[in-house]
């Protein structure tokens, strides 16, 4: 009987359970769920962590029934991956294992006066001023000030640290702790991805760091322990799979890099999730951006092997403008009406819309910028709306791709593409239009969970999964190339610059 792996892939939006075949990479079974997300304040974005390990339960549970009818033996599940949505922040006590507080998410905007005044007060006012340690800029995106509001407003938070019992984590800590056994004896770890996304992590020396905490005042005894990304953290103590290494665990984006197999210098993947991530591969080498992009690891697949990074380019709003457009306007009744509205007009008609709901990151890492829609007209309707929602998220790809060409020098091929949104047929259309690239989609598009599934099934002591690409079915691949001339397209990306100029500046 051949070896199964599984992911759970717990992203912003949703939480996914998928077991693959260990050899062929084919999906045998899977479940997701939608996560509430909650905006108690203007700017604020909060999950439930009880709902999101609910959610956890939820998926593994319905997908192992799922294997079940299909007579599939749970016993061939030989290890199982975690990936998660980054920057999360989750503060929880070690005894009760109850959480302190909902879940902060990468979103939220409740630390732009923290942020600001700690740029402020950094030589030279410059928001770079970590990215050598950390590769980040100074933004309300990372956990760091994060945990810092959480440790500054939540008595039970402060409380919980005086007397030894706080433990933060990203989600994958989170998950990881509560899978191991939680207060009877969870494993509280995260892995290099994960940490390289606080703002606490030094990306070359691969630990939390002093001098860091000493900046944002946060005690490192709190702190999970740091892992590579492939290796046995603890095994599933409960459930129908109990006793299955947990071996897994990458930040979401990097688990897309290594599920696309973009394991060479130079290789670069978008994913279209809740928010939308180019990262380019560059080796055991971290590179330091001159316009606007991060500086990730990317991935250490087990404790002898190599680091390597990435360059990233992070748009907050991609998945998340459909759902807004779903939830707050009442636009459509599900997230895939939109590419059919959009299809029956085929063009914005003129309208730009700046999805800068939690200001601009990448490549201009403003808080301040606010979301816009401009070039309105009596002959507009919801339809150009939705054109213009999806020309949005290209637009911004765009935007990456432009920096990314200057950083490495090159121009970028192709584009890989994957996530939940690139099923959007119209929108993978329109991003090879705008970047005037070809863009390459594979037949499977759940890549996140692929990558963090095959870092668990390399670990050591567990079947080790066969990289070999030709192997592999989901590699086949669609691929859209442009059919706009680049002046068309030239001249629809300097209108949207003209209105990102404008969401920047939209008091003045
Ligand atoms: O950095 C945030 C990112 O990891 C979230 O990913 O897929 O939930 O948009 P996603």
């Amino acid at each position: 009987m051949e070896a199964l792996v599984a992911a759970i892939d717990q992203g912003t939006s949703s939480t996914r359970f998928l077991v693959f075949n260990a050899r062929t990479a084919e999906v045998v079974a899977h479940h997701q769920v939608e996560i509430t997300q909650s905006f108690p304040r203007e700017g604020w974005v909060e999950e439930d962590p009880k709902e999101i390990m609910q959610s956890v339960y939820q998926v593994m549970q319905s997908t192992c029934e799922k294997l079940q009818e299909l007579r599939v033996d749970l016993s061939r599940i030989k290890a199982v991956g975690v990936t998660n949505q980054r920057e999360t922040t989750v503060v929880w006590d070690k005894e009760t294992g109850e959480p302190l507080y909902n879940a902060i998410v990468w979103l939220d905007l409740r630390t732009q006066s923290t942020v600001e005044s700690l740029i402020s007060k950094a030589p030279g006012r410059n928001k770079n001023h970590l990215k050598h340690m950390t590769g980040l800029p100074i933004s309300t995106y990372f956990s760091a000030v994060k945990l810092r509001w959480l440790l500054d407003h939540v008595e039970e938070v402060k409380r919980a640290v005086e007397r030894g019992r706080a433990m933060f984590g990203t989600v994958d800590s989170w998950i990881i702790w509560c899978l191991t056994g939680g207060r009877h004896g969870g494993v509280h770890c995260t892995d290099v991805t994960n940490a390289s996304r606080t703002m606490l992590f030094n990306i070359h020396s691969l630990s939390w760091d002093q001098d860091l905490c000493r900046y944002f005042d946060v005690p490192m005894e709190i702190l999970p322990t740091v892992r590579t990304s492939s290796e046995i953290y603890g095994h599933m103590s409960a459930g129908p799979l109990a006793g299955v290494p947990i071996s897994g665990c990458l930040g979401d984006q990097s688990a897309a890099l290594v599920g696309q197999m973009c394991f060479s210098d130079g290789q670069a993947k978008n994913t279209y999730g809740t928010g939308c991530f180019l990262l380019r591969n560059t080796g055991t080498k971290s590179v330091m951006s001159e316009h606007g992009l991060l500086t990730t690891v990317a991935y250490k697949l087990g404790r002898n092997q190599p680091t390597y990074y990435a360059l990233e380019g992070s748009v907050a709003m991609a998945g998340g403008v459909v759902r807004w457009l779903r939830d707050n306007m009442g636009m459509v009744q599900s997230a895939d009406d939109i590419e059919k509205l959009a299809a029956s007009v085929g063009t914005s008609h003129g309208c730009y819309f700046v999805p800068a709901f939690s200001g601009l990151y990448a490549p201009y890492w403003e808080p301040s910028a606010r979301g816009i829609i401009c070039g309105l007209t009596q002959f507009t309707n919801r339809n150009h709306l939705a054109f213009a929602a999806l020309e949005a998220v290209c637009f911004q790809t765009r935007e990456i791709v432009d920096a990314m060409n200057l950083d490495s020098g090159g121009e970028l091929s192709l584009l890989q593409v994957d996530g939940g949104m690139s099923c959007n047929s119209l929108l993978m259309q329109l991003q090879a239009d705008i970047l005037c690239t070809p863009v390459v989609r594979p037949c499977m598009a759940e890549t996140t969970a692929l990558g963090a599934a095959m870092a668990a099934g390399a670990a050591e002591g567990v079947q080790v999964w066969s990289l070999r690409p030709e192997e592999l079915p989901h590699i086949q691949t669609d691929t859209y190339t442009p059919r706009i001339n680049t002046q068309e397209s030239e001249f629809r990306f300097a209108r949207w610059k003209k209105a990102v100029q404008k969401a920047m500046n939209w008091e003045t």
